[in-house]
């Protein structure tokens, strides 16, 4: 059994754990979850990362002034930044953004007004406390230990944590145990305090057709491979009522479905939106890239003549294209494919290229098509602003930055949102 250390801790590390220096060891430091810059901490070693020492905080015997009681119990496991006060959030991931991008001064990091109750996609496993079924999420750290959530998360809004409860009581009813469930994941819309619901099961005699809910508009059941950790559908048991959600974003509706991606923070997501809206301008073609269900193009559908969109998920697209159809939005054209692949048949000197990638960033294929083709502007939305600064660092032969942004679509978690604007340089003959 390791010992516990005590450690003044220095800093944040970029994704958001305190890290402190090893006395003992130089050059080696202690990364904890819930330490903040200038505390002294009591943790203990769980294992070695990455040459760095990975501890669990037993307890803080300095606190930082920007140190705030957390919440809730379990927030390690949701937000671990629930400790810190809102400003220096902000401040902590400004500074992040300002370290990623040194030679680039950071115009803002727009921060959110609603800082609890935003996300509008929860995740819920299933334990049992003292014998009754509770909600639950993986404690940070150990994927096998569960910790139980008898009111939700506060994350989550309170329409989406009564419908998960009402699920637990339900299944409590029937006497259905955690062994046989996977995950509960509730979708909720701002716009319409509706609320839906998938419940993924490892039991193929689920009795789907049972399920009675008043608190959802609608839900579907799915048999999940006991295999796979993650919620995905091997076999739908069984659907009733609305299969997905309508969210209102800057005046527009946008639909979209149960399983798929749709921006977390829609109040901040506005702001962002406003901030392409400044950098697009008045043009010919727009191309959006990892375009989900059209939520940014349709919300440029005033600036262009055409607006091209490119999404991989075939029934993002497919939404994209009925959200098209509700928008009457006849220069909006999706199109399910890889943006990779496809890219370098399409792109044109004169376009303005918006994109929004998945964590990875843009895949080096499309970098090189984006060079060859040199559109004039690129706007790119990160959630993972590290990539960004290495394909922006691919760009730079061709591209001077213009403006850069951050954005706050997590409060209580060291996440951090940037837009970055990218202009093409005069060619050098
Ligand atoms: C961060 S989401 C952004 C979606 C959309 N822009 C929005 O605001 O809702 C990234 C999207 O990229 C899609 N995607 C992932 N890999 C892709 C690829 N290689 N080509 C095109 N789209 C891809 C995902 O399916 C997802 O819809």
């Amino acid at each position: 059994m390791a010992e516990s250390l005590e450690l003044e801790f220095d800093r944040l590390t970029p994704d958001g754990m305190g890290s402190a220096p090893m006395p003992e060891a130089a050059g080696r430091v202690a990364l904890a979850w819930g330490v903040l810059p200038g505390e002294r901490a009591r943790v203990l070693p769980i294992r070695r990362q990455k040459g760095a020492l990975l501890c669990r905080l037993v307890e803080v015997l300095r606190e930082s002034p920007d140190r705030v009681a957390p919440r809730e119990d379990h927030y390690l496991s949701c937000s671990p930044w629930q400790v810190m006060r809102y400003d220096a959030q902000i401040e902590a991931k400004r500074r992040v953004l300002e370290e990623l991008f040194p030679s680039m001064p950071l115009e803002r990091f727009a921060a959110a007004e609603t800082v609890w109750g935003y996300r509008n996609k929860m995740e819920f496993s299933f334990t049992e406390r003292e014998g009754r079924l509770q909600l639950a999420f993986h404690e940070r750290g150990h994927s096998l230990r569960k910790l139980p959530l008898p009111e939700g998360c506060q994350l989550a809004s309170a329409a989406m944590n009564a419908a998960a409860l009402e699920v637990v009581a339900w299944l409590e009813k029937r006497g259905i145990s955690s062994s046989t469930l996977k995950s509960l994941i509730v979708r909720g819309s701002r716009a319409s305090g509706q609320v839906i619901i998938g419940l993924y099961v490892m039991d193929e005699n689920f009795p789907a057709a049972e399920l009675g809910l008043e608190r959802s508009a609608g839900w579907a059941v799915y048999y999940s491979d006991p295999l796979s950790p993650a919620s995905v559908e091997t076999r739908l048991l069984g659907r009733r009522g609305a299969d997905h959600l309508v969210e209102r974003v800057a005046g527009l509706d946008l639909a979209w479905p149960l399983e798929g991606f749709f921006q977390n923070h829609v109040e901040v997501f506005s702001l962002a939106v406003e901030e392409i809206r400044r950098h697009v301008p008045e043009t010919g073609r727009i191309v959006e890239l990892y375009s989900g269900v059209g939520t940014i193009g349709l919300l440029l559908r005033d600036k262009a003549e055409e607006i091209l969109a490119v999404e991989s998920n075939e029934a993002a697209a497919a939404w994209a294209e009925r959200n098209r159809r509700e928008a009457r939005a006849e220069n909006y054209h999706p199109r399910a494919a890889r943006a990779e692949l496809c890219a370098e048949e399409f792109l044109l000197p004169s376009d303005v290229v918006v994109v929004d990638p998945p964590r990875a960033g843009l895949h080096p294929r499309l970098v090189e098509a984006l060079v060859r083709a040199r559109p004039r502007r690129i706007i790119y939305l990160s959630c993972n602003p590290a990539n960004q600064t290495r394909d922006a660092a691919m760009l730079g032969a061709t591209y001077r930055p213009l403006a850069l942004v951050g954005f706050d679509f997590y409060p209580q978690t060291p996440h951090v949102e940037s837009l970055l604007v990218l202009e093409r340089m005069a060619q050098k003959d």
